[in-house]
């Protein structure tokens, strides 16, 4: 089965075309970060016209990379949410109008689900359940047992911050950039992860919550009477601040692997993709004899082959006239 997806949720552009949930024919992502890169965050309107903008090509060019043409696709997918409004509905709208000039059926899709299947992507081995799910993106921290494509079961998330939200506030407060986790991985090269012992919010709670806003404040608190901000003590803030999230997220998610046997974690969503967080939770996990998967790194943030994956294994087309973006769309 041949799905084309779209993704428009934050400032990504994406479409993307995959073979049996699995095998990606083209993913074509066009970020407007560069322009967001300036106001140190993303402003929702100017990502929403450059999507406008790019929509049309970046579905030429998936169309084309693929050799496929609209005749040859089973169905089309769309994330409806969760995401900003305006930029959702760039993706929605323009899926809702192709699969109704194609005359092609259309799924609509969960974002969280699309980062969850980004670790079924161009890995000729699938996930095997029952497995543990940590979602850690920019808007998101989340722990979803699945006992199979159908059965799951949310098991707890974020009160406040999500991970990726901490690491972009604490690098904007460092004066480190946008987006904040690259920069904050970087910075941390070098500093000593023992030089502030911050807290671990909820580490010892018997739950699958996590809460990351006392964590932030700690660190601004505590840099706020240092003097001045040195090279050295920027280091050993990122690099302390990052352990106290690895450290949360690592304890929290083997806690759940545990607690429901799971034969596997799979990890995805933007932070994902942090370094620290790969070595701590495979070494972790290792020691337990349970696997671990990251999405590949070119998956782990906004893509649309993940949502044309999603699409696959849970192939559940709608109405054109039912499906809406939906901002503020949970698990
Ligand atoms: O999944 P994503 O691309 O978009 C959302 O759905 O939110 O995630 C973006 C988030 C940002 O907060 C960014 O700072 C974080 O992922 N991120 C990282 C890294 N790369 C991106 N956080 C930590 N380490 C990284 N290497
Ligand atoms: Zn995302």
């Amino acid at each position: 089965m041949v799905i084309l997806g779209i993704e428009t949720s934050c400032d990504e552009t994406s479409a993307a075309v995959v073979e049996d949930g699995q095998k990606v024919l083209s993913n074509i992502v066009s970020s407007s970060l560069s322009l967001h890169q300036k106001t140190g965050g993303i402003i929702p309107e100017t990502a929403a016209r450059e999507q406008i903008k790019a929509i049309i090509p970046v579905l030429e060019t998936a169309l084309s990379q693929s050799f496929k043409k609209p005749k040859d696709l089973d169905a089309l997918a769309v994330t409806i949410g969760p995401g900003l409004i305006g930029s959702l509905l760039v993706g929605v709208e323009t899926a809702k109008t192709l699969a109704l000039v194609w005359n092609k059926p259309i799924v609509p899709i969960n974002h969280l689900w699309g980062h969850i299947y980004a670790n079924w992507l161009s890995n000729s081995q699938s996930p095997k359940f029952p497995l543990i799910s940590l979602v850690v993106s920019g808007g998101h921290t989340d722990l979803m047992l699945m006992n199979s494509h159908t059965k799951h079961k949310w098991l707890g998330g974020t009160f406040d911050d999500a991970a990726g939200e901490a690491f972009d506030k604490i690098a904007r407060f460092l004066g480190l950039g946008y987006p904040g986790g690259p920069a904050i991985e970087k910075a941390s090269k070098g500093g000593d992860s023992k030089a502030f012992d911050f807290p671990r919010p909820l580490i010892d709670a018997k739950n699958y919550d996590f809460s990351f806003s006392g964590l932030k404040t700690a660190v601004v608190n505590i840099a706020k009477k240092e003097k001045t901000l040195t090279q050295i003590s920027i280091s050993n803030f990122a690099v302390s601040f990052q352990q106290a999230i690895v450290d949360v997220l690592v304890k929290k998610t083997i806690q759940a692997a545990e607690k429901f046997q799971a034969k596997e974690i799979v990890v995805g969503g933007g932070v994902a993709a942090n370094v620290s967080l790969r070595d701590k939770l495979k070494a972790t996990s290792n020691k337990l004899r349970i696997n671990v998967r990251f999405a590949p790194l070119e998956y782990c943030g906004d893509n649309a082959a993940m949502i044309a994956s999603a699409a696959y294994f849970n192939f559940k087309p709608k109405p054109i006239s039912v499906i809406q973006a939906n901002p503020s769309l949970h698990f």
